[in-house]
């Protein structure tokens, strides 16, 4: 993040204060004098005046996210926010997105660092989903959806894929194009009644009841990292 929303981040000072310390050459980053356009990540040391800026606590929050929530931190539409749920310092935002609709984990961080990477595409985190469908997935279905399944922006990547009862189909993925899963199914001929997804990067819900969030445990946050 660049040097001015750092030090406002950390309640240093506004960004156009920060702008300022910076042109005054009073913000340092690793030793160095920092300039306008220097970009500092989570191990960089920055002072100002020769003191060191007490960094924001990161965080790591797993929420089940419930059916009508959006997944963005402000909403036009005024409807509740995933980051309305989670309560207490400092913010979290989350990574990914689930449609309004769609329930399940969903991770929420104020590690930019982290969140970018799981959110690239070659990061490949792993995703799982249930979904409820219209008609009943025979196992030739069930293959074209392995194989992948033309989507008119690409087909789809290798996924699993299984038929865990009547009209219910569990897609494990590492791709997260938009609406994803409802395209793919619909391109099979089965459009999705429910989405729910179950696992992210490894992280599943427990007895987490929809609404609520906790933290990771370090080792979870760990197993992030290392993913
Ligand atoms: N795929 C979808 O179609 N919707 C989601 O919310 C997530 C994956």
């Amino acid at each position: 993040m660049r040097l001015n929303a750092f030090l406002a981040r950390a309640g240093v000072a506004s960004r156009r204060r920060a702008d300022e310390l910076i042109k005054a050459g009073r913000v340092s980053v690793n030793g160095e004098t920092g300039q306008l356009n220097t970009v500092v990540g989570a191990r960089d040391r920055v002072e100002v005046d020769g003191q060191e800026v007490q960094r924001q606590r990161l965080r790591y929050v797993l929420l089940h996210k419930p059916a009508g929530v959006v997944t963005t931190a402000r909403d036009p539409q005024g409807r509740p926010t995933v980051v309305a749920l989670v309560p207490g310092e400092p913010r979290v935002v989350p990574v990914g997105r689930l449609d309004a609709d769609t329930t399940g984990a969903l991770l929420l961080t104020n590690d930019g660092q982290l969140a970018h990477r799981l959110g690239h595409p070659r990061y490949g985190v792993e995703k799982t989903y249930v979904a409820e469908i219209e008609g009943d997935a025979d196992e030739e279905t069930l293959q074209r959806l392995r194989d992948g399944v033309e989507l008119g922006d690409g087909v789809s990547a290798p996924a699993r894929a299984r038929r865990l009862g009547r009209g219910r189909v569990e897609l494990v993925l590492h791709e997260g194009r938009k609406h994803q899963v409802k395209r793919m199914l619909a391109a099979v001929g089965h459009p999705v009644a429910r989405l729910h997804r179950s696992a992210y990067a490894g992280l599943t819900l427990g007895g987490l009841e929809p609404g609520a969030c906790r933290e990771l445990e370090p080792f979870e946050v760990e197993a992030l990292r290392t993913g």
